[in-house]
């Protein structure tokens, strides 16, 4: 068992370089599977839930080879299909691509039914949707999706019921490689699906319009191998926006398409904070004072729901009361009980927070409830005076890499230590 020990109070100082887009390059390893040639990615994260990915892939036959921390060689030129670990496939949410994958590349999928951060009903009906309508036929049973299909994925028309980003790049993963043209009408337009149709492409793949509500894809007969970068991760430098905001610091953040955090930065220059941007850098100076700012997270390009927990800590810093609605996901507050323990003065009522800024949080032990739960309680413990301690890491681990050496590279004083099991504190009650 780890935890995060943080001595907060003091500003954040110098230049943080953000890793490979964890939501893109979960997508992209997936869709590997459709290609049988070598394929070499760079920029990938190393982060847990991209190992785990990996080691998915690995179990099933693919060669993986590690050229450097952040690139990898993947070769699926032998795949077996269905032989994926249950118990690897449970432990993230993104193994739904392996559906889509194993249908693109053998016309069947046999997939354990994907697990994730805890928001409330987390369906997968779209996805189910969209593989029916490209001529599968998908069970449901005992944990295990069953998919099957008499000639192959074929092309159709697809117009999903809610903007869902999971959905849109599964079907695009289960298209590309089908016979006839899809379409995907209400697409999601995250920078990671458009991330995912420039791989595709870069592959040989013919997709269009990824990016926009409407997305075409004229099936090819098979991919071929190529070297491709990820994106960078907007929500990795949005939390690290956010830790520079709270803690009264000036960061540098670099290796950022400052694009894709428009919606992040429109807010924090509301708030009152210093933003200005670079090529590929953004650089975030803090005031004196922050003002309230009412929030509700979208679709891209809204506001992320992935930045909502960061941007509460921000909001309890500030003087007033800010609402922050959820517009994504059912149930995403459950770390406000983590923040309270901290001082914080939030109410949730359903899908809104009304967070009554406080003039300092005090230090405390909490729990990363989820991935960016567990972020939030960072920049809550960077910007408290004092000593945080902030258990179940694990989750953070699986969307951050080195979020300790980094955050110590810019000033901060956090380590992560090794609790022995019986001293673990337990407020899981
Ligand atoms: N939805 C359905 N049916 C579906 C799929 C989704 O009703 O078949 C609903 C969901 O319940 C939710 C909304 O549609 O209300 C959006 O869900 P979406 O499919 O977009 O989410 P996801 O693909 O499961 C990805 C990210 C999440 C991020 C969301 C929203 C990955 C692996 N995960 O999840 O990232 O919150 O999109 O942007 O890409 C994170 O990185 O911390 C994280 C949770």
């Amino acid at each position: 068992m780890e935890k995060i020990v943080i001595n907060g109070g003091q500003p954040l100082y110098g230049d943080i370089e953000v890793s490979g887009a964890k939501n893109a390059a979960v997508a992209v390893v997936y869709a590997c599977l459709l290609v049988k040639e070598k394929i070499v990615l760079e920029n990938i994260p190393p982060i847990v839930d991209v190992s785990v990915s990996l080691e998915i892939l690995k179990s099933m036959g693919v060669k993986i080879k590690m050229l450097k921390k952040d690139v990898v060689e993947i070769d699926a030129s032998e795949v077996q299909q269905g032989s994926s670990p249950a118990e690897l496939v449970r432990r993230m949410r993104a193994s739904y691509y392996l559906i889509g994958a194993e249908l693109g590349r053998f016309g069947k999928a046999s997939v354990d039914y994907p697990g994730g951060c805890d928001f409330g009903v987390r369906p997968i009906d779209q996805h189910i949707k969209a593989f029916t309508a490209l001529g599968a036929n998908v069970v449901v049973d005992n944990g295990r999706i069953e998919a099957t299909t008499d000639k192959g994925m074929q092309g159709a028309e697809v117009f999903f019921d809610v903007v869902t980003v999971g959905a849109t790049m599964n079907l695009m993963i289960a298209a590309a490689c089908a016979e006839g043209t899809t379409v995907i009408e209400n697409a999601a337009r995250e920078p990671h699906v458009v991330d995912l149709a420039n791989f595709l492409n870069s592959c040989g793949a013919n997709i269009k319009g990824a990016g926009t509500g409407t997305i075409k894809i004229n099936g090819v007969k098979e991919l071929h191998g190529c070297t491709y970068a990820i994106i960078p991760d907007m929500i990795e430098a949005g939390t690290y926006m956010i830790a520079a905001a709270a803690t009264g610091g000036k960061m540098k953040i670099s290796n950022v398409i400052p694009k894709h955090l428009e919606s992040v930065t429109a807010k924090l220059k509301e708030m009152g904070v210093a933003v200005s941007e670079g090529d590929d850098y953004i650089i975030v100076g803090a005031v004196p004072e922050l003002r309230r700012v009412n929030i509700r997270t979208l679709p891209y390009p809204g506001f992320p729901t992935d930045m909502q927990p960061q941007m509460c800590v921000l909001l309890c810093l500030a003087k007033g009361v800010s609402l922050l609605n959820e517009g994504v996901w059912d149930s995403r507050f459950r770390y406000v009980e983590e923040l309270k323990r901290m001082g914080a003065n939030i109410k949730v009522d359903g899908k809104t927070a009304v967070v009554e800024g406080v003039e300092s949080l005090s230090p405390a032990k909490v729990r990363a409830v989820d991935l960016r739960a567990g972020a939030a309680m960072i920049i809550a413990g960077l910007a408290t005076a004092g000593k945080t301690e902030i258990e179940d890491i694990h989750f953070i681990e699986r969307g951050y890499d080195n979020v300790v050496g980094k955050l110590a590279g810019v000033g901060a004083s956090i380590k992560k230590v090794v609790v022995p099991d019986e001293n673990v504190f337990d407020i899981a009650n």
